[in-house]
């Protein structure tokens, strides 16, 4: 979603700011601005679309100045167009602003009726402007005025103001939307997102909710809603600009999929046990926790909730306990019935997903014990669970997600290995998901090692209008995420159901014109899927199935086939999931889609 950035330091900041912006294009955005802050004058310019608009609009008159705030808008309040794109002005205050003011209407009918005020776009963030403004005729200080304003707000907000008549200063506040300050020797760098830093610094402090940052160049002071000072920790961040860059590859996507050995290798390094049969992790090292909880409660949404329902599956059976799945947006305002010794399981890449992180309060609101799986290191869900592990697949820019799902799936079968050997779960089935971990990076590259042959496939099925995909038991999870990435990126209309499921409903729509891909791979339901099969087959449906490796009875069925190795049922998901990934990544490269940042998709949901 939205994108900040701001700068005060030394250097131009102009370069900084259009840089950090196009970092965060991933997030996905319909329109681009910068504010620059020169000799006591604010000169704003924006663009709807690509940042590509914005930097030939600033060519050939770059506003000068070593402040400013800069912005990616992914519309809320008001259609995507120039004049409700960001940043936003009233009189001598500027901002930029992520999230939600909920409250906006009221408090826009008050700023014209008591104080004149006019307003150019339809969006909440032009009201907060005005609302500092309002307040900043009657305080001593541009932090004093946001306070006041904040304090009348109701919603969720990252905001970064300038004052024309404070020239040395930029403030920050945040409540519900990520912010991170950039620390240097002589600049103070801004961002929703620790890509924007990168290469500039490696020390940051995250802001926490209902908190002020006042910068200058180098030096910043953070206080809370009261006014009192707050002090944080600096943290460093490990991230290299080759991290968020293509390395070779046309997109992100096929780059992420692609390095998938590795990430997985990243996400087991130390964490293994092959003598106790066991996994290692820090944040579950607490015996007591084996025998005091009763129950998982997972959390998460779109793809991580793909994972955590994959996740009830393997948990289940590595530890014996129920697991219970839920939408977070369902979650968060469902005032569900909650075990006081569940382990409430949050599943998120980015760790600021709103409904998540919103579940997560709720969650800890009731005292239940919280353990996060999280990708983005220092995000918010990280710093709030009272446990976890990180999923270290390192930054995931493209707007959908693969390496991500990898590593949650991979976490829960971690997590269910530690519990479980605490718990019932015999030595030599431990060890053997442990070798099957270990034997994962490898079959992983073998699967990638056939893109050709699935780019072939690709192409083969790129016209298809709608496509089914089937899967049971652990597989019913990798169909829905696998129809997932295909609508995502291609857009093109994909269902997926338990194929046990299928002859009560969904075989009505079989015909020659509907893909089905069928997970058939060597199983406990081996045969029980292959009468389903026969189903799908007797009704003329297209098929394209994933098997395993040596299995030649499939050829009866169709010529395309994609094999994936023998593996362990544990791993065994992971494995048909990765040919899912690269089909859909091509189809899509086929039908010329925005692979990377698909229309209308954000890559964080920060806001409801
Ligand atoms: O950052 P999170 O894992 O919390 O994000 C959850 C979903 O928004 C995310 O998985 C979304 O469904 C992706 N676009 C999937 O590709």
């Amino acid at each position: 979603m939205c994108g900040i950035i701001g700068y005060i330091g030394k250097d131009k900041a102009l370069p900084v700011l259009l840089d950090g912006l196009r970092r965060m294009e991933y997030r996905g955005y319909d329109s681009a601005g910068v504010a620059l802050l020169d000799e006591g004058k604010t000169t704003v310019v924006k663009r709807q679309g690509k940042i590509v608009n914005l930097a030939v609009a600033l060519k050939e008159h770059p506003p000068a100045g070593h402040l400013g705030i800069g912005h990616t808008r992914w519309a809320t309040h008001g259609v995507p167009n120039e004049l409700n794109a960001h940043p936003h002005q009233a009189g001598r205050i500027t901002i930029v602003h992520n999230g939600i003011i909920e409250n906006y209407a009221e408090l826009k009918a008050e700023l014209k009726a008591k104080h004149h005020r006019t307003f150019l776009s339809d969006t909440d963030t032009e009201v907060l402007a005005h609302l500092i403004a309002v307040e900043r005729d009657t305080t001593k200080s541009l932090e004093a005025a946001v306070l006041a304003a904040l304090l009348q707000v109701e919603g969720t907000f990252g905001v970064l103001v300038l004052d024309d008549q404070e020239p040395g200063k930029l403030v920050a506040a945040r409540r519900g939307s990520p912010l991170l300050l950039g620390i240097s020797a002589d600049a103070i760098y801004l961002a929703s997102d620790a890509t924007a830093v990168i290469g500039h610094t490696d020390r940051v402090v995250y802001l926490d909710d209902d908190e002020i940052a006042v910068c200058t160049p180098g030096k910043y002071d953070i206080i809370d809603f009261e006014a009192q000072a707050r002090q944080h920790e600096e943290h460093k961040i490990e991230l290299e600009l080759g991290a968020i860059e293509k390395a070779g590859y046309d997109h992100f996507l096929l780059k992420e999929i692609m390095e998938q050995p590795r990430t997985i290798a990243d996400i087991l390094r130390g964490r293994l046990d092959l003598e106790a049969g066991t996994s290692r992790l820090g944040g579950l090292s607490d015996p007591q926790i084996y025998h005091d909880i009763t129950r998982f409660l997972t959390i998460g949404c779109g793809t991580a909730y793909y994972a955590g329902l994959l996740g009830q599956y393997l948990l289940e059976r590595l530890t014996g306990l129920p697991v219970d799945i839920e939408f977070a947006s369902e979650f968060r305002y469902r005032e569900p019935i909650v075990d006081g010794r569940a382990l409430g399981l949050i599943i998120t890449q980015s760790g600021e997903t709103a409904d998540t992180l919103a579940s997560l309060r709720e969650l800890k609101r009731r005292d239940i014990r919280t353990f996060g799986l999280v990708n983005v290191i220092g995000s918010s869900v990280a710093r709030e669970v009272d446990g976890g592990m990180y999923l270290h697949a390192g930054p995931e820019i493209s707007v959908a997600s693969t390496k991500a799902f990898t590593a949650q799936v991979i976490g829960h079968l971690l997590v269910g290995l530690q519990i479980g050997r605490g718990r019932q779960l015999p030595i030599t089935e431990g060890q053997a998901v442990v070798k099957a971990l270990q034997a994962l990076p490898a079959q992983v590259q073998s699967i990638l090692d056939q893109r050709v042959h699935i780019q072939k496939l690709a192409k083969k099925f790129a016209r298809h209008k709608n496509v089914m995909y089937l899967g049971r038991d652990t597989l019913y999870p990798v169909a829905l995420e696998a129809a997932l990435k295909l609508k995502e990126i291609s857009y093109i209309h994909a269902e997926a159901y338990a194929s046990g499921e299928m002859k009560h409903g969904p075989v009505a729509l079989i015909d020659p014109d509907l893909l089905v891909i069928f997970f058939n791979p060597k199983n406990s339901l081996y045969d029980k899927t292959r009468s389903n099969l026969e189903e799908v087959r007797a009704r003329g449906g297209r098929l394209l199935l994933v098997g395993t490796e040596g299995d030649e009875s499939l050829k009866a069925f169709s010529e395309d086939i994609i094999y994936i190795p023998d593996s362990s049922p544990y791993t065994q998901p992971i494995l048909a999931n990765i040919p899912m990934q690269l089909f859909a990544y091509y189809v899509a490269v086929e039908r010329g889609t925005d692979v990377d940042q698909p229309r209308n998709l954000a890559k964080s949901v920060t806001v409801e």
